[in-house]
């Protein structure tokens, strides 16, 4: 369908709230869509910027999932096999992301949002980064970027990521951060497969997508997208970058950051920029749906069934995995704990369920904890180790964490009280009512 087709196809839905009157870049769209959230909204006239800005546009498993015309069930099994049957897009010469080319980089003339009150500067967060690697090829992913001038960002890569370890290996990697993307394009840069695949290629398994050469670099860039930044980022210098809202919604930490600097902007001819409000439901589905495949394959391969996996936004759709399993013996709970770590290691807390608990309602999985669970034989505490830098209880600098998997599943053999919620008879309340 493409980021447009879906956003004409919301309008016509009356899905689409619009605001017409003029507003801010700074703290007034960020506060209207936290305001309104998961509920997408168009802004049509902002103060000092020629573009519109779109906001809230993916904010629940369900609109993806009818993005994609499948049910949420359908998405892991979808995932996992764009992931497996990845495809080539079809190169084009033309595209809509190169209608405008600017003949001068001025980042002010952009409408890139200043996010929260303590925020460090003017944030892009929706960007998906490509860059290529000589040995590797193309990579995708997302780094925010704070402006800092009128043509220079400085960008947050965690180390370990392929872009770190390209950026290591060149010390300098040519870039295109591009925005208004549909959601194939942003899952794809969010999904971590080994080092030489081009996620694009992903993307184009989820729904078939055009790619174009880009203008200065020489990149595959979605022929699509809205605006494309252009430009190279490097080592030899870095830059403050933050503080910045990040997935927990607390605040990140100042650090010293490689450098964007923006050679060429490319864009649409009446572009929309996206936004991406950091730490709210679109940033946490973006992070966890792309690993709940990985948790789902790896609990598989351990000889456990998996039935689903929540990675759910209580626990900041990074740190817990809620894993749902068809247990046929009394090592399957712990099994399937080792085969989720596996599946996602900066996860924090796993919690193993059976099939009549529902994983989308915290109040069914909680109530596993406390009739299925005792502490000291179905809990399993992991010696110190790597885990999330994102979470704020973290080891600070190391990320050292304390992982911990729960086993919440009933016994086999059931000696004294029974483990199953008791049905009501069944009435029709049309006869009495
Ligand atoms: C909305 C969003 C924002 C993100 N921001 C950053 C970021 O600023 N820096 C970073 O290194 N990773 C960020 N990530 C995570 C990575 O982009 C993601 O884990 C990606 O899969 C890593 O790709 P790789 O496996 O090719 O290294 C973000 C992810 C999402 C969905």
């Amino acid at each position: 369908m493409g980021f447009r087709e879906y956003i004409n196809q919301i309008d016509e839905k009356g899905l689409l709230r619009k605001v017409d009157i003029e507003v801010s870049k700074k703290l007034e769209i960020s506060g209207i869509l936290k305001e309104i959230e998961p509920t997408p909204v168009m802004f049509n006239n902002i103060k000092g910027s020629e573009f519109r800005v779109i906001g809230n546009l993916f904010c629940t498993k369900n609109v993806i999932a009818s993005y994609f015309d499948v049910s949420p069930a359908d998405l892991i099994p979808m995932l996992s096999k764009a992931i497996t049957e990845r495809s080539e897009p079809e190169i084009v010469s033309n595209a809509p992301c190169q209608e405008i080319i600017e003949s001068s980089v001025d980042l002010d003339k952009l409408p890139i949002l200043f996010h929260c009150e303590k925020d460090g500067g003017n944030y892009i967060s929706s960007a998906v980064v490509i860059t290529r690697d000589p040995d590797y090829g193309q990579n995708l992913d997302f780094h925010r970027a704070m402006q800092f001038s009128k043509d220079k960002f400085a960008t947050r890569i965690v180390r370990g990521r392929h872009f770190h370890k390209f950026l290591e290996k060149n010390g300098e990697l040519e870039v295109a951060f591009c925005i208004g993307n549909s959601p194939n394009i942003l899952i794809a840069g969010a999904t971590s497969v080994d080092i030489g695949v081009d996620e694009l290629h992903i993307a184009n398994a989820l729904e078939s997508i055009k790619v174009v050469k880009a203008n200065s670099v020489d990149l595959l860039i979605p022929a699509e997208a809205e605006f494309v930044l252009e430009g190279r980022v490097y080592m030899e210098e870095n830059h403050a970058e933050g503080p910045f809202v990040d997935l927990t919604e607390t605040y990140d930490v100042i650090r010293e950051e490689p450098i964007f600097e923006v050679k060429k902007i490319t864009h649409r001819k009446d572009a929309i920029w996206q936004a991406l409000l950091p730490g709210a439901l679109e940033h946490k589905i973006l992070m966890g749906m792309p690993r709940e495949p990985t948790i789902f394959n790896k609990v598989n391969e351990t000889g456990v069934k998996c039935l689903d996996v929540n990675i759910n936004p209580g626990g900041c759709s990074w740190l817990h995995a809620i894993v749902q399993i068809d247990k046929k013996s009394e090592e399957d709970g712990k099994k399937a704990i080792n085969g989720a770590f596996t599946g996602h290691t900066s996860c924090k807390h796993v919690f193993i369920v059976d099939k009549d608990i529902d994983i989308y309602n915290p109040l069914s999985v909680e109530w596993a904890m406390a009739t299925r669970f005792q502490g000291d034989i179905r809990m399993i505490i992991k010696d110190k180790e790597p885990g999330s830098s994102l979470d704020p209880s973290a080891e600070p600098g190391t990320k050292m964490t304390t992982k911990i998997g729960f086993d919440l599943t009933k016994p086999l053999v059931v000696k004294g009280k029974s483990f199953d919620i008791a049905d009501f008879p069944k009435v029709d309340l049309n006869k009495y009512f």
